[in-house]
């Protein structure tokens, strides 16, 4: 009797853990890195069409290699028109010579910032140092005009 309680409290307690550690980040630079690390974003698919390390546009990268959540890759993929809610865009930034500098982010947080597609933008470096994070106004301003593909430049999502 008490053996199954026990064991009952324990796969509880696992579950739960598990749950948590597949729960989205809040709209906070550091949660937002914790999870890009745990779920090891450098094993998600990479924006549909791209390769790694492609030829980039100023003010990212020389080379660019963008990796996407499971959600936003579908949501490329049918035209959707955006990007759900809970979805990630990481942009890897290289110089020519193929170092890492840093890493750009944008996360749908529906209801965060309606005025800027409701993303949250982060950028940092490899060592996790968070250069900015928020509702960048810089961020915000440059990807305005795109505001009509979901303020994204790469490629068209309708
Ligand atoms: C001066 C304009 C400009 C500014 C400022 C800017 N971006 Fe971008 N961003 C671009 C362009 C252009 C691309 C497309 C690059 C390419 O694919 O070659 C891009 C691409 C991206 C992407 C990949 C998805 C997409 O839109 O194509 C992310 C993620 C991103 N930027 C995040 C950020 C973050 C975070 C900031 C602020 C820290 C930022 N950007 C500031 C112009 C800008």
């Amino acid at each position: 009797m008490y053996l199954r309680l026990l064991m009952t409290t324990l796969l509880t307690v696992a579950l739960s853990t598990n749950l948590l550690a597949a729960e989205l980040p809040t709209a906070n630079g550091k949660a937002v890195i914790d999870y890009l690390n745990k779920n090891n974003y450098q094993s998600w698919q990479l924006w549909p069409g791209k390769t790694e390390l492609y030829v980039g546009n100023f003010p990212h990268g020389a080379l660019l290699t963008t990796y996407v959540s499971n959600g936003a890759y579908d949501a490329i993929e049918a035209k959707a028109g955006g990007i759900p809610d809970g979805e990630f865009i990481v942009k890897e930034n290289y110089t020519p010579d193929k170092k890492l500098v840093a890493v750009t982010v944008m996360y749908k947080k529906d209801g965060y910032n309606a005025e800027g597609g409701d993303w949250f933008w982060l950028k940092f470096t490899p060592d996790g140092t968070i250069q900015e994070e928020g509702k960048v106004g810089r961020c915000i301003g440059c990807h305005a005009g795109v505001k009509n593909n979901d303020w994204l430049f790469i490629a068209s999502v309708k």
